[in-house]
């Protein structure tokens, strides 16, 4: 990929053996500069240190753009909140894939196409009857997602575009026909097939919501809802479990494979995890009277507790997909006519979170899962279901992100180095010796 920008320089000395070496400093279209240390090890040999890759860029990207400095986040270049206004997330899938809004044409042909890849192999039915009912969804979206690949051997090929295209339209399509089924599984009720006269999100609330005894009629504003939160989750620059998609996908692992990663990573409590744990950590809370005490135990350096829904990697200001979560929460639950409790103790740890002097000096704000759960759980969804939810709305970056680094001619096989401080040159002892 060709890099914009100057011939920017910086030199690095080495105090210990008067060793320096310069270095290019890479300009993209916006964000930080990146040095380009690629020779450094050769040059000095030297690695850099970066755990958690606080500081790091791990790859050149054309997806999604952040500025954290001031909430700002732009898929292809549109910002969120416009996407979030006039578009919906199969016209956003098809921007992130493709680099460009689709003309009606275009629209018509994407949408038919993922339409008609949203059934999932019969055979399939098989997994989830080895899977225990009160299994984590997110349990059998790894394990299921990953099993695609014992299915779809025509669309393995990483190196045949034609097949990734495809792999890319399955992923899309059937996530959401897994993660239903998953609910179904768990609550004891017979799968439904997706219908194909109906839209993503409502699809999705059919096949987790209808049982075949009757008809099931979708909510409007709930379709509308859900779709937004698919939008807002879409995609998100290198987080950890994009990075995993890309880390995986750089062995030439296939992408039904990488997707799984993906999936894995994102459970984490500390990533997509984390919509789930808000709606715990609230409902622990219970009353507002009792946040300060969370509060408090949040800023105790010896209390391994977070106030989960705040903070991130990258936002040092507030999340915009949060601002737009937290209206559309309470549109939502106003139109249906719902109160939920919670929504009073979730601002009320806000507001104190916010004049917290803890929080503002670590620039601590909400982020995208602080309100997400409010609309997942008014919708009908058990909280285990949330970080689904997040995975249904994020396969479309991952699948964007990892055909752009098997595009990347400059994309090699992901091996990062360490510090060894571990003991060396040791003899083997006998056991009789030891
Ligand atoms: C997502 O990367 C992405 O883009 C992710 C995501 C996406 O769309 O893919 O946006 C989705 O994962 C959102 C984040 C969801 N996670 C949570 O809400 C879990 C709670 N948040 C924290 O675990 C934390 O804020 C992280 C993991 C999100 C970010 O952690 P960092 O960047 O490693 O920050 P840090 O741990 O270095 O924290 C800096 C300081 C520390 O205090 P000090 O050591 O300086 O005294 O802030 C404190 C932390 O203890 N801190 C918190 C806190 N988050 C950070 N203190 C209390 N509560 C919190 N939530």
């Amino acid at each position: 990929m060709s890099t914009s920008g100057t011939n920017h320089t910086v030199t690095i000395k080495d105090s210990a053996t008067g060793k320096e070496t310069v270095l290019p400093v890479m300009h993209g279209t916006a964000g930080a500069p990146v040095i380009d240390i690629r020779s450094l090890y050769k040059d000095m040999g030297l690695f850099t240190y970066d755990p958690g890759y606080t500081a790091t860029g791990s790859c050149q990207s054309k997806v999604t753009y952040i500025d954290g400095d001031n909430g700002i986040l732009q898929y292809r270049g549109y910002p969120i909140e416009q996407l979030a206004e006039h578009s919906n997330y199969m016209e956003v899938c098809y921007l992130l894939m493709n680099g460009e809004l689709p003309n009606a044409a275009q629209y018509k042909t994407f949408e038919h196409t993922i339409t008609n890849h949203t059934m999932v192999h019969d055979q399939l039915v098989n997994f989830f009857r080895g899977f225990r009912r009160d299994a984590h969804p997110m349990a059998i979206l790894c394990g299921v997602v990953g099993a695609l690949s014992a299915f779809y051997h025509d669309s393995t090929d990483i190196d045949d575009p034609h097949h990734r295209m495809v792999a890319s339209h399955r992923l899309i399509a059937k996530m959401p026909t897994i993660a239903a089924m998953a609910h179904k599984y768990s609550i004891g009720q017979p799968f439904m097939y997706p219908k194909n006269n109906l839209g993503y999100a409502a699809n999705f609330l059919h096949m987790c919501h209808a049982v075949p005894a009757e008809e099931y009629k979708v909510n409007p504003v709930v379709a509308k809802a859900l779709d937004l939160i698919f939008i807002l989750h879409a995609d998100h620059e290198q987080n950890a479990g994009t990075s995993t998609v890309r880390l995986a996908g750089s062995t030439g692992a296939n992408p039904f494979a990488c997707i799984a990663a993906g999936c894995a990573a994102l459970w984490g409590p500390s990533h997509g995890g984390a919509n789930e744990e808000v709606l715990k950590m609230l409902t622990e809370i219970g009353t507002k009277d009792r946040v300060p005490d969370m509060v408090k135990r949040a800023k105790d350096p010896d209390d391994p507790f977070r106030l989960f829904g705040f903070g991130h990697r990258v936002y040092k200001n507030f999340d915009p997909r949060a601002k737009v979560i937290q209206k559309a929460a309470h549109d939502m639950l106003e139109e249906l006519g719902l109160h939920d409790p919670l929504m009073e103790v979730a601002l009320e740890l806000e507001r104190v979170a916010l004049e917290d002097e803890y929080f503002i000096k670590r620039r601590l704000y909400p982020n995208v899962d602080f309100y997400s759960g409010f609309m997942l759980k008014a919708m009908g969804f058990p909280v285990p279901m949330f970080t689904a939810l997040f995975a249904i709305g994020r396969t479309v970056g991952w699948i964007s992100q990892w055909n752009e680094l098997i595009e990347d001619p400059s994309q090699k096989i992901n091996r990062p180095r360490q510090l060894y401080n571990g003991v060396i040159d040791r003899n083997y002892v006998p056991m009789s010796q030891r």
